[in-house]
């Protein structure tokens, strides 16, 4: 198969001359070969020379005037050239296991063959040769394309010893199922559950950059699911797989609280592409276990749940190293209100209770509807709309509200400043007791949102507190 109309781009016939005077063998490799076949977008591509990937990369980028693009790291024999949106890294063959976030260098120099095989799969190991004399011929060793074609992940050399090789290649054989709708060969899944262990010793930074892409997937539940089997979920989101399991007391049972996650997940997805959203979804029911009780008139309950997952979120997050900032923040405040516009679907609920939640959600209260909407995965079609209707009236209540009183970003309309100034006050506790019984007069509805109305009531109450105004 010859792929020469792939090689669009100026750079791989740059390439070709320079490696031709240098009598050099030149291959475009791994994942871009994948892609291009597979029609996907690229990002980057790699190049294997036998011979020194440093010279030719800095040839290259002479030749192409983009000296000041390119990056040398000396200690492990490649080097980059960086340009609009792409990256062209250069290496020598090598004989060692190949991945691009190694830090190990390379010590032995190897054939193109030697390369291949120290690949993650075989829709991995083919490479297009860029010499003019074999220019655009596919180099497929393992069948890489009739893998490609039957959708099939499989490892070039016996599992076993890939995964030995570098263990995060379980993971991405988990998340490539997920993104490209590949299945695991039979070999490399029962592969994958013997190493599991072996995910232990990559780095946490690694192991979440995987879990970030399954979850960033169209359909994450496919990499979920593949990750509870091979016992890896186990492992890495042990609060996650604690949520299978259905139990049944007195021929009453729960629903299995992981297909469901998984599946709210899903359903998310379809809406939004916010990887910290995708968090929370993934994340909403992780209290329940901890807050299950079965009781014999209501049947089992998880009260609190919401409050007990929002709080395992920062010691999730650490041991992850996710970032402990305002995304964690927002992940734990999603988790915590995610079953409260539910509870504001009933016919009387009041207006107080909806001025409430915009308060706590603040901003975040359409990504909130959003992930509550999800939350709904009934196979029941009745109740379906209707909870999908009920939502709808959530929404529009919450639209209506927003107008009149102005919550979604409540800044006090009277300031401590203020309060201090109107009874000649220092700093004291009462600034507070007032600040907070205007905010609640408001959310209350028993004051408008507005200047006037909350410095009456500020005088108010100073006085039933004993203090005295100036004005
Ligand atoms: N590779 C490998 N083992 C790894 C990582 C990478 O064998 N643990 C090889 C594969 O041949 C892979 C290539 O290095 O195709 C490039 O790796 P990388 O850029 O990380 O992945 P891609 O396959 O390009 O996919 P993606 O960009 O989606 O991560």
């Amino acid at each position: 198969m010859n792929l020469s109309q792939k090689l669009s781009l100026p750079i791989f016939k740059t390439i070709s001359e320079i490696a031709d005077k240098e009598q050099m063998e030149v291959y475009a490799v791994g994942g871009f070969v994948r892609d291009v076949i597979l029609e996907r977008p690229i990002k980057d591509i790699d190049f294997v020379v036998l011979g020194n990937g440093i010279d030719l990369a800095t040839k290259v980028a002479t030749a192409l005037g983009k000296k000041k693009y390119l990056s040398v790291f000396k200690n492990f024999g490649t080097a980059m050239i960086k340009t609009k949106g792409l990256e062209f890294e250069f290496v020598g063959a090598r004989k060692e296991s190949y991945r691009r976030e190694s830090r190990k260098p390379i010590v032995e120099d190897g054939t193109i063959e030697d390369d291949q095989n120290r690949r993650d799969f075989t829709i991995n190991a083919m490479s297009i040769s860029l010499n003019k004399w074999n220019w655009g011929d596919l180099i497929d060793p393992f069948n890489g394309l009739s893998d490609l074609e039957a959708k099939i992940l499989k490892t070039p050399l016996e599992p076993d010893v890939t995964y030995s090789d570098d263990p995060l290649r379980m993971l991405r054989a988990i998340r490539f199922a997920s993104q490209l709708n590949f299945k695991i060969e039979t070999n490399s899944l029962e592969a994958i559950k013997k190493n599991k262990k072996r995910i232990e010793i990559i780095s946490k930074e690694r192991v979440t950059e995987e879990l970030n892409k399954i979850l960033a997937c169209e359909k994450p539940s496919v990499g979920f699911d593949l990750l509870y089997k091979t016992e890896l979920l186990q492992i890495l989101l042990p609060e996650i797989s604690d949520l299978q399991g259905v139990e049944e007391v007195e021929g009453q049972s729960h629903k299995d609280n992981f297909y469901h996650t998984i599946e709210v997940v899903d359903n998310l997805s379809k809406h939004s592409k916010n990887l910290w959203l995708r968090w929370a979804a993934l994340l909403h029911d992780i209290g329940k276990p901890a807050s299950k009780r079965f009781d014999k008139q209501v049947g089992w309950t998880f009260h609190g749940h919401e409050f007990k997952g929002s709080k395992m979120v920062p010691t999730l997050f650490k041991r992850l190293k996710l970032p402990l900032n305002d995304k964690m923040k927002y992940v734990q405040k999603m988790v915590m209100l995610s079953s409260r516009p539910a509870a504001l679907t009933k016919e009387d609920v009041s207006d107080s209770a909806i001025r409430r939640l915009l308060f706590d959600a603040g901003d975040d209260i359409d990504d909130l509807m959003m992930l509550v909407e999800a939350d709904i995965t009934t196979k029941n079609a009745f109740k379906k709309k209707k909870y999908l209707s009920n939502f709808k009236i959530v929404r529009k209540k919450l639209v209506e509200l927003e107008e009149k009183d102005r919550i979604r970003n409540f800044q006090p309309p009277i300031s401590g400043e203020e309060i201090i100034s109107t009874f000649d006050l220092k700093p004291c506790k009462e600034v507070g007791l007032i600040k907070s019984a205007i905010k609640e007069a408001i959310l209350d509805g028993e004051i408008a949102n507005e200047y006037e109305a909350a410095k009456s009531f500020m005088i108010k109450k100073g006085l039933e507190l004993g203090l005295q105004s100036k004005l």
